[in-house]
């Protein structure tokens, strides 16, 4: 069985890319089968695992082609995937930038990204597909979250990352997201970026009483995590201390939410 998750909030910088990255290396260190999906035109998760596919070909075709984008618009199949760290990657390129208007003119699309990962769900090649997003309400957005069975939200402790926490919640449980994809279910949040305050823990707190409980907390360690994206490597494999280990628990879990325990 292959339960497919996305990485999601409208808030941009809360750690989606972080949260996919070092959940989906932190999995794959278990042994779980793990596919990643870059559907944020940014690109900041693949780089920040070495695939930069806009530097890797002159041609706009070329790293588009690397992408979901032909399997979004239906004129061509996935992509061949990268291995990094364990785990298979489908990049994604600026070109992907594209995609956005083509649903704009073709809102049929939106199933794009369901339809070609039910193809690989039938194959069982992987235990968890993960998606990461870009920073929308829009039709990326969308397109990922119809895709998917879970939707993790990486939100800070602050107001922001509240506020984002329970506007999204309420989308997937009886709003628009629940109307297009009812079988979505909201896993407990990952609490993300969050500094030694009072006032973090007060938004911890209430965090925690909003959705019933976490799947953990991930400190704000400004010395690992730039330096997870700059030297391409994910946090369980950069570090061998703490920012480790609270990732390695953040992904047992996770395993205990889905009710997975399939640890070779
Ligand atoms: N726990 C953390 N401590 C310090 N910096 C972090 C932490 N998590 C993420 N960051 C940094 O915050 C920035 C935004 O993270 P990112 O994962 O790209 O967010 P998003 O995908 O939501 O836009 C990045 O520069 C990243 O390195
Ligand atoms: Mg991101």
């Amino acid at each position: 069985m292959t339960l497919i998750t996305t990485v999601h909030s409208y808030a941009g910088g809360v750690a989606k890319s972080a949260t996919a990255r070092d959940l989906s290396a932190a999995l794959a260190l278990m042994g779980h089968r793990i596919l990643l999906v870059d559907a944020d035109h940014q690109a900041d998760l693949s780089v920040s695992l070495g695939v930069d596919v806009d530097e890797e070909f002159a041609n706009a075709d070329d790293s588009f082609a690397c992408t979901i984008g032909p399997a979004v618009l239906g004129t061509g199949a996935l992509p061949k995937v990268r291995e990094v760290y364990g785990l298979d990657l489908i990049p994604s390129s600026i070109t992907l930038y594209n995609l956005e208007k083509e649903l704009k003119s073709d809102v049929s699309m939106v199933v794009g990204l369901r339809y070609a990962l039910d193809e690989i769900r039938a194959l069982n090649l992987y235990d968890f597909v993960f998606v990461d997003t870009n920073p929308t309400l829009g039709d990326m957005a969308t397109l990922a979250l119809l895709a998917a069975d879970r939707v993790l939200l990486p939100i800070p402790p602050n107001r922001k990352g509240l506020r984002a926490g329970s506007f999204i919640r309420a989308r997937v449980e009886k709003g628009h997201y629940h109307r297009l994809n009812p079988g979505l279910k909201i896993l407990p949040p990952v609490i993300t970026q969050a500094p030694n305050t009072i006032l973090a823990r007060q938004y911890q707190a209430e965090i925690e009483s909003l959705f019933g409980g976490t799947l953990g907390v991930v400190r704000y360690r400004p010395g690992l995590y730039p330096s997870a994206m700059e030297r391409q490597t994910p946090v369980p494999f950069l570090d061998q201390g703490d920012g480790r280990a609270e990732v390695m628990a953040i992904a047992q879990a996770f395993l205990k939410a889905v009710e997975v325990a399939r640890v070779p």
